[in-house]
């Protein structure tokens, strides 16, 4: 507006100085001749030509300046900011209708009012001050974000945006300010806000979630660790158990495929080979055997295998065993030999001798070291010539009997002292077989435990399968002094007192039999102790049996138990 009245200023000053050089012009056309006249004229035609054109020029300009003026006018009013001016007092200088819309007050009334009026509180307040201080003060932008209100007295966000500007006179002190509506951007902010600390509040409370449920997983992890521990523990018991099973179930099949044994007799080791050997070249002969060996080695079997093992002919006879140990001395005789009708008191029935019941067979006379005396002499004619008599008779009966003789006794030594008839003996040892001792083949004995635990579970209904290795140790350490008998007893008691499928031997080997307390297994103890043993013991204790340090203590046995076996054995105190 102003600068367009500046042109028509200078416009108008144009004119007169053209009016001013037409004059001059014309007092000087007065003074010129025509044909002058003529020239000028055509001069002047030329520069009004010129002025005319200068004239459409400077109206075109002023259209345009015109134009655009009302263009920025437009775009100011209508701008997406509001803007204002303040003079250096505050008081509103201009505004644009965007800024009168924002504050909700017509542009017209708000001209010199001060824009203090629109701040929305006394923090507001403090706030704008500063502001505008600052953009007074140094130059560029400065922003701040305060509440404005209405006129209507609703209140929005505002941010705004001042710049320091010279005022009219050229002199600072108004501030040109933008504002933006942020109403909008606050409510997000604030409900960002708002979800931001519900959102820390959620994670605080799922934090705490976690933490309990890690602890607890830490414990579980733990208790499983725990139970993973004895797991393996127990895996590691299992697989011991499962290859000590295996270890033992071994001998368990040894002895299922029998190729080591011979027939009843149980056992590989080389002194029983060695036995075995012995037993194959005299049995198909009808030669005398002599079988030699502590008690419990098996010379009863022995016996038995060279029977299984004579020629077709003995085989088809009878085998008959006589015990001279079992019998008392008296009635040896008439067993060995028989008895006609009334041949003593009380024999009112004719009895076959074992002599007469073994012809043709095999005649077994066990622990033959037992036999008094007197008898001998007539075993001696048997064994010799066949020949007999029945007692009360005078009848000789004569018999076709191989004879096999089994002692535990050192017969030479028996010779020594008077006690055995060194002509039987050199009849009877034609063909010795010595059966060794258990201790000096104790790579036997696994053999022989099996082969008992099968027997006893067939004859007792038990179910025992496997013979843990401690078991087999501990009977592999003990000296077995009743030998292989005193093992089958062992193995018998512990089928019986084993529970389920594994052998359990209650007995303690190393004081086996030294306890006396049971009075009831007395009777079996009795027939597996040795004739020898007895003696030796009553010697030991000088023939005394009761008390403490008495010989049936030593030998686990009650003293009337004692007494009676030494009665049956007809031992006395010579
Ligand atoms: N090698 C063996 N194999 C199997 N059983 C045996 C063996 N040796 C001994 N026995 C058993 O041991 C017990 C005692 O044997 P036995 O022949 O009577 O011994 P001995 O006559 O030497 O005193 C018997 O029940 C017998 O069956
Ligand atoms: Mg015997």
């Amino acid at each position: 507006m102003k600068k367009s009245a500046a042109q028509t200023d200078s416009l108008d000053a144009l004119r007169r100085k053209a009016e001013e050089k037409l004059r001059t012009q014309v007092e000087r056309l007065q003074k010129l001749s025509s044909r002058d006249i003529r020239g000028l004229v055509q001069e002047l035609g030329t520069h009004q030509i010129e002025l005319e054109m200068q004239n459409e020029e400077l109206r075109r300009a002023q259209e345009e300046l015109e134009e655009s003026r009302s263009r920025y006018a437009e775009l100011y009013d209508f701008a997406p900011v509001g803007y204002f001016i303040l003079n250096k007092d505050g008081l509103i200088r201009e505004m644009n209708l965007t800024c009168a819309l924002l504050l909700g007050i017509e542009r017209g009334s708000l001209l010199n009012k001060p824009f203090v009026g629109f701040l929305a509180g006394p923090d507001d307040k403090n706030l704008y001050f500063k502001h505008r201080e600052e953009a007074s003060q140094s130059p560029g932008k400065h922003t701040c974000e305060i509440r404005l209100k209405r006129k209507d007295g609703s209140l929005f966000y505002a941010q705004l945006q001042s710049i320091a500007q010279e005022d009219k006179d050229g002199k600072a002190g108004s501030i040109c300010t933008a504002i933006l509506d942020i109403t909008d951007r606050k409510h997000a902010e604030e409900l960002l806000q708002k979800s931001y600390a519900e959102l820390e509040l959620r994670v605080k409370e799922r934090s705490g979630e976690l933490i309990t449920a890690n602890e607890q997983l830490s414990q579980e992890i733990e208790d499983h660790k725990g139970a993973e521990e004895s797991l393996r523990s127990s895996y590691a018991e299992i697989k011991q158990l499962k290859d000590r099973f295996y270890a033992e179930n071994i001998y368990l099949k040894q002895v299922i495929d029998r190729e080591y044994n011979f027939g009843e007799v149980i056992g590989r080791s080389n002194v029983l080979q060695y036995v075995f050997f012995r037993v194959e070249q005299v049995a198909p002969q009808d030669t005398t055997v002599l079988l030699l060996g502590e008690t419990g080695t098996g010379k009863g079997v022995v016996a038995r295998a060279i029977y299984n093992r004579s020629s077709p002919a003995r085989r088809a006879g009878p085998f008959v065993t006589v015990n001279c140990s079992a019998l008392p001395a008296n009635l040896i005789e008439s067993e060995l030999f028989g008895r006609e009708k009334g041949a003593f008191t009380g024999s009112s029935e004719r009895q076959m001798g074992r002599f007469e019941l073994a012809d043709n067979g095999t005649l077994f006379l066990d622990e033959i070291g037992e036999m008094p005396l007197e008898l001998q002499t007539k075993l001696l004619r048997v064994v010799q010539d066949g020949e007999f008599e029945r007692l009360g008779s005078p009848k000789t009966i004569k018999v076709n009997v191989r004879i096999i003789a089994s002692t535990n006794r050192d017969l030479e030594m028996a010779i020594q002292n008077g006690t055995f008839r060194e002509d039987l003996f050199y009849r009877l040892n034609v063909f010795p077989i010595t059966i060794p001792p258990l201790r000096q083949r104790k790579e036997d004995i696994p053999l022989l435990v099996d082969y008992f635990v099968a027997k006893f579970n067939k004859k007792i209904g038990k179910m025992i399968e496997t013979v843990p290795k401690e078991t087999l140790d501990m009977l592999h350490a003990y000296h077995w002094p009743g030998n292989v008998r005193e093992l089958e007893s062992i193995i018998e008691r512990a089928v019986i007192t084993s529970q389920g499928t594994w052998l359990q031997v209650l007995d303690r080997l190393e004081t086996c039999r030294t306890t006396g307390e049971q009075t009831a297994q007395d009777a079996k103890g009795l027939s597996e102790l040795e004739r020898d043993r007895i003696l030796q013991v009553l010697q030991q204790t000088n023939w005394r049996i009761e008390g403490k340090n008495g010989a049936a203590a030593i030998l686990g046995l009650n003293p009337s138990t004692l007494r009676g076996r030494m009665r049956k054995e007809g031992i006395r105190r010579s």
